[in-house]
C-alpha cells in the first residue's frame, strides 16, 4: 500500500518520505481501516515515540514509521474479537503515537481508539477532530475543569487547536480571550466566537486581557512564561508546547497557588463521540488551512515550515474524503 513515513527517526532524518510498504495485518483484537483523510500535526517527526526510544515494552520500533495518527475512514476488516463496529461503517480516531499512524491506504486500530462518524460529517473534517479538537476538550474540561461563566485565555486561537478550543469553550459558556498573530488570524479567531481576540505582534495580553480563571497555551515560550504570573491564585495553567522534559514545575506552580499541567491527548472515544456530534450540529465548524494528496506528503511538511497556519492541514488518502 501507499504510505507516508518519517524517513529514519534514528539516524536523524527527519524528512517525510512517501512510497509503498505492507499493508496491516489483520489481528483478533484490531480493525483495519480503508483510510480516507489524515490531520498533520507538523510537529510529528520529533516526537521521541517514532523510535528513538524504546517501546513501552523495551523492543526497538519497526520501520517504516508511519506518520498520521488522526484519521477517518472506514472499517475493512474487524477482527475477531473486537465488537461495536461492521465492515463499512464510518469511522474516525486517534491511534496511538507509540504505533503506526495511518497516512496510509490502510491502517491497524484498536476499538477503544475510534467512534463512529455520521453521515453529514466529510471524512476531511473529521479527521481533524482526534487530535486537534480533542486536545482542546481534554485541556479545558480534563486539565483545566473550565466552567460556566469563567474566563479563559487561549494562546495561539488560530491553530489547529486553538480554533478549536475556542469553540468549545465558548460552547461551555466560558468567555474567552485568544491570542493570535497579524490582522487575519485575529480575524478567524472573533469569527470563531472569541469574546476579545488580541495580536500579540501589536499588544501585550496582560495589559488587555483583564483577569483569567484559565490559560491555555498551544505556542509556548515567551507567552507561556508570561502567563505563569497573569494567573491570580487558583489559577490553572495548561499548555501543550513542547516535550515532556518542558513540562511545567509542580514547585513552582505552589509557590504561585496554580495549577499547571503539560499532557498529550488520549484516545478517547466518548468525548471523541461528543465532539462529532456538536460538529455534526454546527455547534463546532471545522477550520481546514490546506489539503494535499497523500502522494504530497512531504511537500505538505516542507511547505509547513514558511507559512501562517490558520486552522488544520488534512492528507487526502482516497477520493471519498471531501464527500
Ligand atoms: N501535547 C499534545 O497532546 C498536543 C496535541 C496537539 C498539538 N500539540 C502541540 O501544540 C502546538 C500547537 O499545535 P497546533 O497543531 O495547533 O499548531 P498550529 O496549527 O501551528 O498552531 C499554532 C498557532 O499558534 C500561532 N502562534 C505562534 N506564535 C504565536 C504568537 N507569538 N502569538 C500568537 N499566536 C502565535 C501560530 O500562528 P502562525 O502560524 O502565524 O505562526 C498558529 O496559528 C504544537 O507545538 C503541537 O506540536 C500538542
Amino acid at each position: 500500500m501507499k504510505a507516508a513515513w518519517i524517513t529514519n527517526p534514528r539516524s536523524g532524518d527527519l524528512s517525510v518520505s512517501v512510497g509503498d510498504t505492507d499493508a496491516p495485518v489483520p489481528q483478533d483484537d484490531r480493525i483495519v481501516v480503508d483510510v480516507e483523510a489524515v490531520g498533520l500535526t507538523f510537529a510529528e517527526p520529533t516526537w521521541a515515540t517514532n523510535g528513538t526510544l524504546p517501546l513501552p515494552d523495551g523492543s526497538q520500533r519497526a520501520s517504516p514509521v508511519i506518520i498520521g495518527h488522526e484519521f477517518a475512514g472506514r472499517v475493512a476488516v474487524t477482527g475477531s474479537a473486537t465488537s461495536g463496529f461492521s465492515t463499512g461503517d464510518r469511522v474516525v480516531g486517534l491511534i496511538d503515537f507509540w504505533r503506526n499512524g495511518a497516512a496510509a491506504e490502510q491502517a491497524s486500530v484498536l476499538p477503544g481508539e475510534m467512534t463512529h462518524l455520521p453521515d453529514n460529517v466529510s471524512a476531511v473534517d473529521a479527521c481533524t477532530l482526534p487530535i486537534g479538537a480533542l486536545t482542546a476538550w481534554q485541556a479545558l474540561f480534563d486539565f483545566a475543569r473550565l466552567k460556566k461563566g469563567e474566563t479563559v485565555l487561549i494562546h495561539g486561537g488560530a491553530g489547529a487547536v486553538g480554533t478549536f478550543a475556542i469553540q468549545i469553550a465558548k460552547d461551555a459558556g466560558a468567555r474567552v480571550v485568544a491570542t493570535a498573530r497579524g490582522h487575519d488570524a485575529v480575524a478567524l479567531c472573533r469569527k470563531l466566537g472569541a469574546d476579545h481576540a488580541i495580536d500579540t505582534a501589536s499588544e501585550r495580553f496582560e495589559d488587555v486581557a483583564g483577569p483569567v480563571d484559565v490559560v491555555f497555551d498551544t505556542v509556548g515560550h515567551d507567552l507561556l512564561e508570561r502567563s505563569w504570573s497573569f494567573l491570580g491564585r487558583g489559577g490553572r495553567l495548561v499548555t501543550i508546547s513542547g516535550e515532556a522534559e518542558d513540562a511545567p514545575s509542580p514547585e513552582r506552580a505552589a509557590a504561585l497557588g496554580i495549577e499547571a499541567h503539560w499532557f498529550i491527548v488520549k484516545p478517547d472515544p466518548a468525548q471523541l463521540a461528543e465532539i462529532v456530534a456538536r460538529v455534526a450540529d454546527g455547534r463546532i465548524a471545522v477550520q481546514i488551512d490546506r489539503t494535499y494528496p497523500l502522494s504530497d506528503a512531504r511537500k505538505a511538511f516542507e511547505e509547513a515550515e514558511s507559512r501562517a497556519r490558520r486552522g488544520k492541514t488534512v492528507l487526502l488518502v482516497r477520493e471519498a474524503a471531501g464527500s
